[in-house]
């Protein structure tokens, strides 16, 4: 798989390269030259998950990684299911939230530590990320303990919820946290400053595992295609609470390789810069706000110039693959309210995307929207707004006694980079 960099299109590599480097000059985004079509769909969906995950992603990356190798991978980094769960008639949710830490970012951080543990041929990789709250317990717990593999986790102070801190704040060894004063955009600039200092980037051999990293993209490609494999008739609508857009652009990618999906509703909370273009054609990000879907607090998501790679930077051809929707705290809790009374315990995120699919479903029409998280990631705010208490699996409750082992830093980036360079 050839990729080029958005900023500098001359600029090629393959994907090892593009894994390693994360980001391009300038802080490019890599994208795939080419994304070609699967021949035999029905075929594909009739796999199982973990042989279609692996079939997909060889097609994807090609020959410059043996499909044994690639297989592999997959085994290692998918070894946990994913559910189609029935909510209402003509609506599902796509759980994908059975992983180590009960997110769907899983599976792109397990299956990237697997690509850097094959790819990397220094004695030292630092992986330097940004996190609004399940990043990070994905990528602390993919990378916890692998030789030669130093991370750097950035995330905003307070800003998340307290529960996902501990998740990753709180295993040491060869994971370091940093809590910033500051939003996750502040996050995100530090992180793409110390990817810019040549010197940052030379002395750490840097990388990053965000969702900027192409490796986590392709692997969320996967399971689009078990939503479609549940419902293959070419009238599945899928709603995917968006903040980064990492989510949404890997769906896209399903659909082009040719998974039968009509659309994709952009579910927003009311950071909802997207819902707003796609409506107004004007691109104008807000400050950020927080809300109880707080990992998808992000007013300038960086994967949007990849959606619109995508689509030839042509906006009416976004359109016709995306439509946006946005919706408050109150309309949210309310959502999960109702949720609850069709049986259905979800958290802020998967209710935001629930809300999606409900107001843009059209008749004729199959629903799924993406369940993100375990309800019991964001326990605090499930049990207040559902006024009662909810299960805690065993894994969670473990690091709920365990002490957070962050450093707290301003988000001023000459004393983040003299920090990183001490
Ligand atoms: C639970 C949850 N849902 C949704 C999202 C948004 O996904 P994306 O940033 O790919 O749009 C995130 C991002 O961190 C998340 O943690």
């Amino acid at each position: 798989m050839k990729l080029y960099n958005l900023k500098h299109p001359e600029d090629i590599v393959y994907f090892p390269e593009a894994v390693m480097q994360g980001l391009g000059r300038d802080r490019g985004l890599f994208f795939p030259l080419d994304i070609r079509p699967m021949s035999d769909i029905p075929a594909v969906l009739d796999m199982p998950f973990s042989n279609r995950s692996a079939f997909i992603l060889s097609h994807l990356i090609g020959d410059e990684v043996p499909a044994a190798q690639i297989k592999a991978m997959v085994q290692k980094a998918f070894d946990f299911p994913v559910a189609v769960k029935p909510v209402t008639p003509n609506i599902d949710c796509l759980e994908l939230f059975h992983g180590p830490t009960l997110a769907f970012k899983d599976f792109g951080a397990r299956f990237l530590a697997q690509c850097l543990a094959a790819f990397n041929t220094k004695d030292t990789l630092t992986i330097l990320t940004a996190t609004s709250g399940d990043t990070g317990a994905a990528v602390a717990h993919a990378f916890y303990r692998l030789p030669g593999i130093q991370v750097k986790i950035l995330y905003p102070k307070g800003k998340i919820s307290p529960l996902q801190e501990k998740l990753f704040c709180s295993l040491g060894e060869n994971i370091e946290t940093i809590a910033i004063e500051g939003d996750f955009d502040d996050c995100q600039r530090l992180v793409k400053c110390a990817f810019d200092n040549p010197e940052a980037r030379q002395q750490l051999n840097l990388t990053s595992a965000n969702s900027i990293n192409i490796a986590r993209l392709l692997a969320q490609v996967c399971y689009y295609f078990e939503a479609a494999a549940a419902h293959p008739q070419g009238n599945l609508v899928v709603s995917v609470p968006s903040g980064n857009f990492g989510n949404l652009t890997a769906g896209l990618i399903a659909k082009k390789l040719g998974a039968p999906i009509k659309r994709f509703v952009a579910a927003t909370n009311v950071n909802d810069t997207v819902p707003r273009f796609l409506h107004s054609a004007n691109w104008q990000p807000r400050a950020t706000v927080a809300t109880a879907s707080n990992a998808m607090d992000v007013a300038q998501p960086n994967n949007w110039p990849r959606i619109m790679a995508l689509c030839h930077n042509n906006l009416d051809a976004v359109k016709q693959h995306i439509s946006g929707f946005a919706i408050d705290d109150n309309g949210t809790f309310a959502t999960m309210h109702e949720l609850d009374r069709l049986g259905y315990v979800s958290e802020p995120h998967g209710a935001v995307a629930y809300a999606g699919i409900k107001t843009s479903l059209q008749p004729g029409e199959r629903g799924v929207f993406l369940g993100t998280a375990h309800p019991a990631k964001f326990i605090e705010t499930v049990e207040r707004v559902l006024e009662r208490k909810i299960p805690v699996p065993a894994p969670l409750e473990k690091v709920r006694r365990a002490p957070i082992l962050s450093r707290t830093m301003t988000n001023d980036t000459t004393a983040f980079l003299r920090y990183l360079l001490r």
